[in-house]
Parts: C-alpha cells; structure tokens; sequence
C-alpha cells in the first residue's frame, strides 16, 4: 500500500504512468491507501471491473441509479455483479428533490430547459453524497469520447469534488484508450457487455437522454442530442470544462 498522493505528487506520477498500461493505472489506485471506488456506469467501463478482478486485490464499485436507465442497464448492473460476485454500492437520488422537480416539471423537463437540473439531482448529488465518503474514485473516462474530454489526465485532482479538509483524487485508466482498444478488450477477454450495444448504442446514460448513433457519427451525438456538443458533461466530470 502507499499513501494517497498530494497534489504536488500528482504530476510526478502522471509522468512515471504516462505510457503505462490502464491495468496498471488502475493497480497503482488499488494500491492506494484510503477508501478508493470504480464508477461503473453499466457500460463499456465494465473493462475497469474485469481488469481489477485479474488484478486479484479487494476492491469497490458504485452506481448512480438515476431512476432512468434503460432496462437493459439494469439487467447489466445484475449480471455483472453475479459474473464478477461482486457487490454493487447503488447511489440513489433523494427523495424530495427528484419528487419536487418531477411534481412541479414532470417527467420530461430536460428536453425544455436542458438536463443540468436533472442531471443535477439524479447524478451529481448523489455522486457528491458518495464521493464524501471516498478518497479517490476511478473512472471510464477516455480522451476519445468527446470535445470535452481531450485533456483528460490519468490521474488528477478533483477539485469539484473534494472537501476543504479532504482532497480526492481522480483515477482515469482509460484515458488513452480508443474506443477500438476498450472493443478490442471486451472481445478478447470475452466479458459481458451491456446489449444496448448491439443496437447502435455507443455511450450509454440514461434511456430518455441517449440514442442511437448512426455509422461514423460520434459516439456523444447520442447523448442529449438537442444541446451543444461542448455542453454535453452532466455535472459527474464537470472539471472537464474548465
Ligand atoms: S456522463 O457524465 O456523460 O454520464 P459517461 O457516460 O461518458 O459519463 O461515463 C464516463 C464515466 O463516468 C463512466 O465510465 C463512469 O466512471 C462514470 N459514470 C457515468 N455515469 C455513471 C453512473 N450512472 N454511475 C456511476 N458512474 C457513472
Ligand atoms: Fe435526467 Fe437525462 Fe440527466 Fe438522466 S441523463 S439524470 S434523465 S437529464
């Protein structure tokens, strides 16, 4: 085990890790002292569970259940913590809050006035309730999956998230994989995968907030498809527009 990094630590290691291996990365976060999770979306970023269970050491998941998610992802989130036995910490919204914006918007509110008021209640805040509790988290996040995310670091300070006496860190494994490299992966090693994705689904949220995307369209055109493509982060990785 070694320490949580400090921030001025993080630089130095981004550098020692920058050509190493998202296995690897995602070792050095295992290895770490203090409460460290995988944010598991039921998506693609199941390759972050399966490398973490070859790597045989303990360690943590969490879900944001946004109350909205297809089907499917649920049926997922079960067969992945049955194939891994593995638990699942399920993050839900609050109460009040989602029952007061349903009440008073309805079901659909996103589509008139943007998803960062739901997004808000039925991600960020139960992500932010969770990441209290934690001193790192380890994300899907990858450099290829949008404008927004081109910078993605490896290994950062989450400065959104952390608290005046507590610093978080932010693991990205994946930060330098493709898209190709993460299928390449899946198929390999023969993992689960969420079947959304035999059906055109590239990056996958909520089932209201995501389609299809068509060949060659970009994997985010999915995702809240009536805003900006430079707007699209819903609050759970906002660091990225800075
Ligand atoms: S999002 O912010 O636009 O929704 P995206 O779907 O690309 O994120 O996923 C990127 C990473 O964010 C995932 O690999 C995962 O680490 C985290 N994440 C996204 N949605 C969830 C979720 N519902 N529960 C847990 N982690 C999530
Ligand atoms: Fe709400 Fe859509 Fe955001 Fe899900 S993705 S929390 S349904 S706005």
């Amino acid at each position: 085990m070694t320490t949580i990094p400090t921030i001025d630590l993080i630089d130095a290691l981004k550098q020692d890790y920058a050509d190493k291996s998202p296995s690897e990365i995602l070792e050095l976060a295992l290895n770490q002292t203090g409460e460290i999770a995988i944010s598991f979306s039921g998506a693609e970023d199941v390759v972050l569970i399966d490398m973490a269970y070859r790597l045989r050491k303990p360690f943590r998941v969490f879900s944001l259940d946004t109350g909205r998610l297809h089907p499917q992802t649920y049926q997922f989130l079960e067969k992945v913590r049955e194939f891994y036995n593995i638990n699942i910490e399920v993050c839900f919204p609050e109460s009040e809050a989602t029952q007061n914006l349903v009440t008073q918007k309805g079901l659909f509110s996103f589509f008139k006035d943007g998803h960062q008021e739901c997004c808000g209640i039925r991600k960020v805040q139960p992500l932010r309730k969770k990441l209290a509790t934690l001193d790192g988290w380890i994300t899907g996040q990858r450099k290829d999956q949008s404008p927004t995310r081109n910078n993605v670091p490896i290994i950062e300070f989450d400065a959104g998230f952390s608290a005046p006496d507590k610093q978080l860190i932010k693991y990205n494994p994946l930060a330098n994989w493709t898209s190709q490299d993460v299928w390449n992966y899946i198929r390999m090693m023969e993992i689960p995968y969420n079947p959304l994705h035999e059906q055109g689904f590239v990056s996958i949220g909520c089932e209201p907030c995501t389609r299809p995307v068509l060949p060659n369209q970009h994997e985010r055109e999915g995702r809240w498809w009536w805003e900006e493509a430079t707007h699209k982060e819903c609050g759970l990785h906002a660091g990225n527009l800075n």
